[in-house]
C-alpha cells in the first residue's frame, strides 16, 4: 500500500480485516502514504487520519489507532520530524498487539483443558491482528503446551472467513479443525461436541456488551440453553468505555451482493431486497468471561478509561 487510496480500499474490501488487524494496517499505512513527502502539513495528516478512522465503522480499533496518531500531531514538534514520530507510534501499536495477543494467549490457555473442543466464529486468529489472534490466540498457546485442542469453524456466512480463513490458519498450524455451517452450531452443541464457545470481538462496550461477527449472538443464546462457556477474548483496543452499551455500537450495513452472490455466481434473484449487516451484539449477560491481555474478567463487567 503506498497511497492513502490504497490503504481506505484495502480496509473497506476486506483485504485487510479483523479488528486489530485493520488498526495496525491504517497506522502503518498512514504512515506509509506521506513517506513521498518531506514535510507534510499538519492539516494534510489530520484530513488522512479522519478519512482512515471513517473507513469501517464498528471495530473501535481502527479510529483507537487513529486517535494515537492524532495525539502525536497535535503534540509533535518540528524534532524529530512528524513522519518519524508518526512512524514510531504506528510501530509502538504494531508491537503492542502483538503483545496483547500473546498475553491473551497466556491467560485464554488456562481455560482449556487437555481434549478442549472448541466452537469458534469468524477469524480471530493471526490473519485478524499483527500477532497470533486473539480467540484463536488461547488455542495456539494451550497446543503449543502440549494440549489436545480441536476447534470447530463456524463458516460464517456471507463471506466465510471461518472457511477462508480460521480452517486455513488452524489446518497450517497443524490443529484439528472441522468447518461446520452457521446453522448447525446449535444442534452439535445439544449432540454434546462442543465444549465451550470463543470468539474475538470489534468492540466491547462499557457495559460488556460485545459486537462481533454475525452470528455470534446466535452463538451465545444457543451456548447458554445449553449450559457451554461463552468466552471472549480481544485486547484493550478493542475495549471502548466510551460506548456504553451495545445499542451505541454502529453496525456495518454490507452490499447486499455479498449475500445475493457467491463470487461470480449469482444465488438469490439479482433485485431481491438482502439485509446484510457485518456484525451483530451480544449482550454482556450471556458473556461467561473476557479474556483480555490484562487478564480474565468476570461480570459484571464495567470497563472505564
Ligand atoms: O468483517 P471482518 O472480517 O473484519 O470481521 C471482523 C472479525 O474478524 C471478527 O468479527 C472477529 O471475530 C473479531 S476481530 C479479531
Amino acid at each position: 500500500m503506498r497511497t492513502l487510496d490504497d490503504v481506505e480500499d484495502a480496509i473497506r474490501s476486506l483485504a485487510v480485516r479483523g479488528a486489530p488487524a485493520i488498526g495496525v494496517a491504517a497506522a502503518l499505512g498512514l504512515v506509509a502514504s506521506f513517506a513521498h513527502e518531506a514535510a507534510p502539513s499538519r492539516a494534510a495528516v489530520f484530513a488522512a487520519i479522519a478519512r482512515l478512522a471513517s473507513a469501517r465503522p464498528t471495530a473501535v480499533n481502527l479510529p483507537w489507532a487513529m486517535a494515537r496518531l492524532r495525539r502525536v500531531v497535535e503534540s509533535a514538534s518540528d524534532t524529530p520530524p512528524l513522519l518519524d514520530a508518526l512512524a514510531a507510534e504506528a510501530e509502538r501499536i504494531l508491537s503492542e498487539d502483538v503483545a496483547m495477543c500473546d498475553a491473551i494467549g497466556r491467560h485464554g490457555a488456562a481455560l482449556l483443558a487437555d481434549g478442549a473442543r472448541v466452537l469458534t466464529h469468524c477469524n480471530a486468529g493471526a490473519l485478524a491482528t499483527a500477532g497470533i489472534g486473539t480467540a484463536l490466540a488461547p488455542v495456539y498457546t494451550a497446543v503449543a503446551a502440549g494440549r489436545r485442542v480441536e476447534v470447530m469453524a463456524c463458516e460464517t456466512r456471507p463471506l466465510l472467513q471461518g472457511s477462508r480463513i480460521t480452517a486455513w490458519e488452524l489446518d497450517r498450524a497443524g490443529i484439528p479443525v472441522t468447518v461446520c455451517t452457521d446453522s448447525m452450531a446449535a444442534s452439535l452443541m445439544r449432540a454434546g461436541r462442543v465444549d465451550l464457545v470463543l470468539v474475538g470481538a470489534d468492540r466491547i462496550a462499557a457495559n460488556g456488551d460485545v459486537a462481533n461477527k454475525i452470528g455470534t449472538y446466535a452463538l451465545a443464546v444457543a451456548a447458554k440453553h445449553h449450559g457451554l462457556p461463552f468466552y471472549v477474548a480481544a485486547p484493550s483496543s478493542t475495549i471502548d468505555p466510551h460506548t456504553s452499551d451495545g445499542s451505541a455500537v454502529p453496525i456495518e450495513q454490507r452490499a447486499a451482493d455479498e449475500v445475493r452472490r457467491l463470487g461470480d455466481r449469482q444465488l438469490a434473484p439479482a433485485a431481491v431486497a438482502v439485509h446484510n449487516p457485518a456484525f451483530d451484539v451480544t449482550p454482556a449477560a450471556l458473556v461467561t468471561a473476557i479474556i483480555t491481555d490484562a487478564g480474565i474478567v468476570r461480570p459484571p463487567y464495567h470497563f472505564t478509561r
